[in-house]
């Protein structure tokens, strides 16, 4: 299965800071042709970095979406207008926008329903807060994370993304085995869900993935790429995390 390593660059990164990014970076992954290859900058930064990844293997995505086509949503932005901004995927469902802007199951899945209807990737977020993992309902919130966030949509240009709530931006990376049972589990959900077309669908990990220890996450059976924060703002970081190596 081809990798899949995404950069979330949250609020970080004005338009000049995108374009710098990008022009060193851009150069430094022309050879990774096995890997695709996805940043989401913040939405002011969308336009500058689709013009910087021009003619490259490079993949823009959004951080978030509305789920109206248009219309009267003050501060909102709709598929359609991140298709014309050039985008090909979004990542719904992070925790962030879980903690900070109370989107629950049935907003992440209004979301996810219409990205997908518009033709948009979807990278879809699940995990568990430090306090459910340590009360051993890991298993049950990702369970139903899944199941309530994916209610009616189509495998096809899916990615799901575990990213522990614990393990983000905490230096606190999960162990390979920890990842790896999480990551386990999520397959067998989908598998569920979807069947023998579960197959299609790349279970990424997030949370302190950084050069040193992408080598060893990717190198977990059921893990087929990453979503990093802090160590893809920067390009040589996140072009050594493209460029990992499987270690078992
Ligand atoms: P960090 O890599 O900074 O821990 O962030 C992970 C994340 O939330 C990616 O979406």
């Amino acid at each position: 299965m081809k990798a899949f390593i995404a950069a979330n660059w949250k609020m970080n990164k004005t338009v000049a800071e995108t374009r710098e990014f990008m022009k060193t970076f851009v150069p430094l992954v022309k050879d990774a042709s096995d890997v695709d290859i996805v940043i989401a900058p913040p939405f002011t930064a969308l336009a500058a970095a689709a013009e910087e990844m021009k003619g490259s293997a490079v993949q823009l995505s959004s951080q978030d979406v509305f789920w109206e086509e248009k219309g009267a949503f003050t501060g909102e932005v709709a598929p359609g207008m991140l298709l014309d901004a050039g985008c090909r995927h979004v990542i719904i469902g992070h925790s962030e926008r879980r903690q900070y802007f109370h989107e629950d199951d049935a907003v992440v899945n209004k979301k996810v329903k219409s990205a997908r209807k518009a033709g948009l990737g979807v990278i879809f977020c699940c995990g568990e807060s430090l306090d459910e993992r340590e009360s051993g309902k890991t298993f049950d919130v990702i369970r139903r994370e899944v199941e309530m966030g994916l209610v009616g949509v189509e495998p096809e240009q899916l990615v799901v993304a575990y990213e522990p709530i614990w393990a983000i931006g905490t230096g606190k990376t999960a162990t390979p085995d920890q990842a790896q049972e999480v990551h386990a589990f999520i397959a067998g959900v989908l598998t569920k869900v979807y069947g023998n077309k579960s197959g299609i669908i790349r279970i990424i990990y997030g949370g302190s993935v950084t050069p040193d220890n992408v080598d060893i996450l990717m190198g977990c059976k059921d893990i087929s790429g990453a979503l990093v924060g802090g160590a893809s703002l920067k390009p040589d970081s996140f072009s050594r995390i493209v460029h990992f190596k499987k270690e078992k």
